[in-house]
C-alpha cells in the first residue's frame, strides 16, 4: 500500500518551536514525530512512502533520504506554493503518478495507534470511494463532526454545532483516510482545495464512509498537546512507543546530562544534549536537544525549546514554552 503524508503546514500554533524545523520533526521521546508514523504505517503493510511537502522540506528529506534505513520506499513532493490539505494530496499523487491506484493519506501531525489495516478493510468491504478513520471526542461543540448512518456511511458533517445539534454524535475527523481515484476528480490541478471543507462534503451520498476507533488520538499541533504526547509516550500509552523505563513515566535520553540531585518527574522528557543541573525538578516538562536547565530551576507543564537556556534558580512560569536559543549567548 503506498501512502501520502502531509508535511507541509506551517505550523503556527507551535511557533517559536516550529520557527527552523518543521513539525512533524519534533521530536517524541528520542525520534522524530515522523519516524514513529512511519513504522507505524509500516507495521499496517505500508511500502511506499510519499511526503506532500511544503514549508521546509529539506529537514525532512535530509533525515530520512529514500528511507532505505526504514525499510521504506521514501518520496518528496514540494508544491511551489501551499495547497491545502487536498490540494496538496492531488500534487504528490499528480507528481508521482498515484492517481490510479487506492492510497493511504495521513495528517503529519496526529499520534495514534488506531487500526489502519481495519480502516482498508472496512473501506474495502464497502467498496467506498473514501473511508474517514474517526476519533470521539467529549466536547463536540469545539470540532466538525461527523454522523454516520446505517453501514457507516456518511451522512453529514457539522461544523462546531451546539449540544443540541450534535445529539449523541461525538466522532471527528481523525486525519487518516483511504482514498480512491475519483476523489481527485474534484481537486483542479493547481487548485488551493481543502479536504475536510470542499472535498468530503461533496462525497456524501456517494459511498463516504467512516469508521470509529477508541484507542490513542492525539493532534500534536498546540503546545499542550504537544507536551501530553511526549508524556503520554513516556508513560508507555502509546502502542509500538517503548517508554526506556519501565514504570518510570519519564523519558531521559541517553545522551542527556541529568544531575544525581536533579529530580525528573513524571510525564517529563529530557532529549539529547541536554543538561538538568542539580536542585533542578521537573514535572510534565519537554526539554528539547542542548537545552540547559541550571540548579533550583522548577519546571511544570514548561517545554524548554532546542538549545535555550534557563539560569539557576530562574524563575519559570507553569505552562511555559521558551523558545529554541532562549537565553543562550550562543543563539
Ligand atoms: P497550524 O498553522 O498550527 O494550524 O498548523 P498546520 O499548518 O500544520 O495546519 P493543520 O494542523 O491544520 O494541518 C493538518 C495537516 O495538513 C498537517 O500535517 C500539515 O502539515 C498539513 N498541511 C496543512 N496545510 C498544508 C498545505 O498547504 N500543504 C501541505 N503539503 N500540507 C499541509
Amino acid at each position: 500500500m503506498h501512502a501520502i503524508i502531509l508535511v507541509g503546514g506551517r505550523g503556527t500554533r507551535l511557533q517559536p518551536l516550529t520557527d527552523s524545523r518543521p513539525k512533524p520533526m519534533l521530536p517524541i521521546l528520542g525520534a522524530p514525530f515522523l519516524e514513529h508514523q512511519l513504522l507505524y504505517l509500516k507495521g499496517h503493510g505500508v511500502t511506499a512512502v510519499t511526503f506532500a511537502c511544503g514549508f521546509l522540506p529539506d529537514e525532512i528529506r535530509s533525515y530520512f533520504g529514500d528511507g532505505e534505513r526504514l525499510g521504506l520506499e521514501l518520496t518528496y513532493a514540494i508544491e511551489p506554493e501551499p495547497l491545502d490539505t487536498a490540494g496538496a494530496i492531488a500534487f504528490a499523487a499528480r507528481e508521482f503518478g498515484l492517481t490510479d491506484r487506492r492510497l493511504l493519506v495521513c495528517n503529519g501531525d496526529v499520534l495514534t495507534d488506531l487500526d489502519v489495516s481495519e480502516l482498508i478493510a472496512a473501506h474495502d468491504a464497502h467498496d467506498a470511494t473514501a473511508t474517514i478513520a474517526l476519533t470521539p471526542v467529549e466536547d463536540p461543540t469545539r470540532y466538525g463532526l461527523v454522523r454516520t448512518g446505517d453501514d457507516d456511511e456518511v451522512l453529514a458533517f457539522l461544523e462546531k454545532p451546539t449540544l443540541e445539534e450534535a445529539g449523541v454524535d461525538r466522532y471527528i475527523n481523525a486525519g487518516t483516510y483511504v482514498l480512491e481515484p475519483e476523489v481527485f476528480e474534484l481537486v483542479p490541478e493547481g487548485a488551493r482545495v481543502n479536504i475536510e471543507r470542499e472535498v468530503f462534503p461533496k462525497l456524501v451520498g456517494r459511498r463516504l464512509h467512516a469508521i470509529g476507533f477508541d484507542g490513542y488520538w492525539n493532534d500534536i499541533g498546540t503546545f499542550e498537546s504537544y507536551r501530553r504526547a511526549n508524556a503520554d509516550a513516556a508513560a508507555g500509552r502509546i502502542a509500538g512507543i517503548a517508554p526506556s523505563e519501565r514504570n518510570a513515566r519519564r523519558w531521559v535520553s541517553p545522551d542527556a546530562k541529568v544531575a544525581s540531585g536533579a529530580d525528573v518527574g513524571a510525564g517529563s522528557v529530557v532529549l539529547a544534549g541536554a543538561v538538568v543541573e542539580d536542585g533542578a525538578e521537573l514535572i510534565g516538562s519537554v526539554v528539547l536537544e542542548g537545552a540547559f536547565v541550571g540548579r533550583e530551576v522548577f519546571l511544570e507543564d514548561v517545554i524548554v525549546g532546542e538549545g535555550a537556556r534557563i539560569e539557576p534558580a530562574q524563575l519559570v512560569a507553569v505552562g511555559d514554552v521558551i523558545g529554541p536559543g532562549v537565553g543562550s549567548t550562543a543563539r
